[in-house]
């Protein structure tokens, strides 16, 4: 019997991320939903990473009635949300009772899989939302973020992956959010991986960046890989993920079974191109994120941290110290323990690779995110971060020896306390706790919003 390979489409999400930074309204893609729906996709994934912040901050939209409108107009197919563990959508970590009620929301309110993953893959991290993602009866969809370190072995990857199914991951990610996984390492961890846990499901995420990952998705494949992440054609490649038709039409011609409708895909992507090219006209999608750049393989820093750096060192006039900044950034990551590079990591790396170029004295500055990452807020690092440096940062103060998030009062309780009268729901609560400034100016918003409304209706009477 044929293998089969299932697909996750990512236009609602990663690709509408990596391409036009979440900009893409619920209008715009709304048309589509339908045909999505009966596509025959393994899963959409349409919420989390981004995309709720950005809801609020740019697209005056309620993340959470987004959500409930994709459910409504996609009955068939599950629905897919990235979630960073104890961070869960910003950028430090929160209280457990936040985390706990968080993914039981998002469950109510649509999702069928959570994807979870720390940006240190320090399991502790991902406990509490995993066991969350269980009882409210989702698919925990375990990740782990790839990078690659001396310390960063198969082995360890498989203690990781053995870790995630003790905690209930039903699948496994292995997210390589910088494109730098190459055919052979998926290959090779892909079995690894199948070898250690056959009865789970394995979920290839990659990027375009370097452009290895149609050939790193057919290794990955061939080594018995269940699921891969695409991106309907006018919303695949550069950092982007490669595109569900050609991979369709690859996969099928070597024999493997492939479940997509051919008819559905080609309507998504007829009205897709016209999306882009609106995109593309009022310059929020750039030819330079549509292209391949095999820097990061070179340096093996992700392209969003290279373009990071670029606008910092300009910021300061010292883009001639572009060079310096780029070799003093894998010493930092190695200084600090090899962190896989992704957020909130790749950011606080990069500033204070950046920080000990300019200042002509390494740490002599430090931000107060990596003294906190030095302290142990951010969790277990995947090597020791080195003890000199991490003594000078800290002086006499003491890294924690538990997790981070016990230290945290419950934060649930209180915010509905303080927002009642203006919260009408848990979920506004959680929109609040995530983002306070954002989701008390949508508060107001939708409050104007609805004050207009009711004039209107009594003036047409
Ligand atoms: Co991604």
């Amino acid at each position: 019997m044929a293998q089969k390979v299932q697909f996750v489409e990512t236009v609602l999400r990663d690709a509408n991320q990596s391409l036009i930074a979440t900009r893409l309204p619920f209008d715009k893609f709304e048309p589509m939903l339908s045909t999505i729906d009966k596509a025959g996709y393994y899963a959409a994934e349409c919420w989390g990473g981004a995309t709720f912040d950005v809801c609020l901050r740019y697209l005056h939209e309620d993340p959470w009635e987004r959500l409930r409108k994709i459910r409504a107009a996609m009955p068939n197919t599950k629905l897919q949300m990235l979630l960073r563990g104890q961070n869960v959508l910003g950028y430090s970590h929160y209280p457990d009772d936040f985390v706990k009620l968080f993914v039981q929301k998002a469950v109510e309110n649509g999702i069928d899989i959570i994807r979870i993953f720390d940006a240190l893959n320090d399991v502790n991290n991902l406990k509490v939302a995993m066991e969350a993602t269980v009882k409210a009866g989702a698919i925990a969809s375990g990740a782990i973020s790839y990078t690659t370190s001396p310390v960063h072995t198969h082995k360890k990857y498989v203690e990781i992956v053995k870790e995630l199914k003790e905690m209930g991951a039903s699948t496994i990610c292995i997210k390589d959010m910088a494109g730098i996984m190459g055919p052979k390492e998926a290959y090779d961890l892909v079995s690894a991986i199948k070898d250690a846990v056959p009865e789970l499901p394995i979920d290839l995420h990659t990027h375009c960046t370097t452009g290895l990952a149609f050939m790193t998705y057919l290794k990955a494949v061939e080594a018995g890989c269940d699921i891969i992440d695409t991106a309907i054609s006018p919303f695949s490649g550069g950092t982007s993920q490669p595109a569900t038709e050609t991979l369709a039409y690859a996969l099928r011609q070597l024999g493997y079974e492939v479940s997509l409708d051919d008819a559905a895909t080609k309507k998504m992507a007829d009205y897709f191109k016209g999306v882009r090219d609106e995109f593309i006209a009022d310059g929020t999608m750039m030819p330079k994120s549509m292209a391949t750049d095999t820097q990061c393989l070179t340096y093996q820093v992700p392209g969003g941290m290279l373009s990071n750096l670029l606008s910092q060192l300009k910021q300061m006039n010292a883009l001639d110290r572009f060079d310096e900044a780029l070799i003093e950034t894998p010493k930092v990551r190695k200084d600090m323990g090899y962190p896989p590079l992704v957020t909130p990591t790749s950011q606080m790396v990069g500033v204070q690779a950046v920080r000990n170029v300019l200042d002509g004295q390494r740490y002599k500055t430090v931000s107060k995110e990596i003294k906190a990452y030095c302290r142990g807020e951010y969790g277990k690092t995947p090597a020791p971060i080195n003890a000199d440096i991490q003594k000078m940062i800290l002086g006499d103060e003491q890294p924690l020896t538990t997790r981070y998030a016990d230290s945290l009062a419950p934060i649930v309780e209180p915010t509905r306390e303080k927002l009642k009268g203006i919260a009408k729901s848990d979920e506004d609560v959680l929109s609040y706790i995530a983002f306070p400034n954002l989701a008390e100016k949508y508060f107001e918003e939708r409050k104007a919003k609805e004050e207009n409304e009711v004039t209107y209706t009594i003036t047409e009477c």
